[in-house]
């Protein structure tokens, strides 16, 4: 048995993957990573960690004894009203202290957990190691603007995980390290945002899920360093 491990388990993506993880009974068992301690599921092993505490994201990995063969980064951040920081429209609504703190959240604590989390990998069996990043991270298919800070902290999160593959090719030619795009999903992320959604093209937290399981199942190791929509489609970086 493998196990699987969700970083960011408390969010709504997240919440659905771990939960869809531990019912298939293929990933024994699932470590679900919050910042306050989820409760404890079937086949479920809280852990408690925050992106911004590279020693807590040390102590998570080094809690986890079976090798996983599965890692998903569900965490992310795009506003946060106790912080101030809405996505901005224009460059004159650029904060840095806003734009530092997307960077840490969506860029540097997922590298530090593929720091932490990619030397467990087994080097004689495939592993997934997953990123939700988002569409509008693609610099190749922007073409609205806006969203300075979340979409360069995406952007920059794809580029970190083109190196990581190349880097674990190396090492690890069976693994895959691929960023992946959810649709947009209803959740407190996407909340402020779902007027303009079109109803068929909001998915909910368990569809997602369904949607990004199933894409996993289909990389291959050919597949790494890839970046991949919900629907399998490759995205330009
Ligand atoms: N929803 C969409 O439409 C959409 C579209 C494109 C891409 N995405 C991406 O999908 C991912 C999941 O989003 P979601 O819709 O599930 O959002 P969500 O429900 O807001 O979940 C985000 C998660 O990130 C966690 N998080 C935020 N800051 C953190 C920190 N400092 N340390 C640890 N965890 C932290 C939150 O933890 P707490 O529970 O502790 O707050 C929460 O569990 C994100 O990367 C997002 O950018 C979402």
């Amino acid at each position: 048995m493998s196990a699987a491990v969700v970083f960011g388990a408390g969010g709504g993506v997240g919440g659905a993957l771990a939960d869809h993880l531990a019912a298939s009974g293929r990933y024994t068992p699932v470590y679900v990573g919050a910042r306050r301690p989820l409760p404890p599921g079937p086949h479920q092993i809280p852990f408690v960690y925050d992106l911004t505490d590279e020693d807590s994201i040390f102590k998570a990995a080094s809690d986890i004894e079976t090798p996983p063969a599965l890692v998903l980064v569900a965490s992310g951040m795009l506003h946060d009203k106790s912080r101030s920081i809405t996505p901005e429209k224009t460059l004159r609504a650029i904060q840095p202290e806003a734009m530092a703190r997307l960077f840490s959240v969506n860029t540097i604590g997922p590298a530090l957990i593929a720091k932490h989390m990619l030397r467990k990998f087994p080097r004689d069996r495939p592993a997934v190691f997953a990123v939700l990043s988002a569409r509008v991270g693609s610099i190749g298919d922007n073409r609205l603007g806006g969203w300075h800070g979340y979409r360069a902290s995406k952007a920059a999160l794809n580029m970190l995980i083109v190196n990581f593959a190349i880097e674990m090719r190396r090492t690890h030619p069976l693994a895959v390290v691929v960023a992946l795009h959810p649709g947009t999903v209803e959740s407190g992320l996407s909340e402020p945002f779902h007027a303009g959604v079109k109803p068929w093209k909001l998915f909910s937290p368990d569809t997602a899920a369904t949607h990004l399981l199933d894409v996993i199942d289909r990389l291959v190791p050919d597949d790494s360093g890839g970046f991949f929509a919900w629907d399998g489609t490759r995205l330009p970086w």
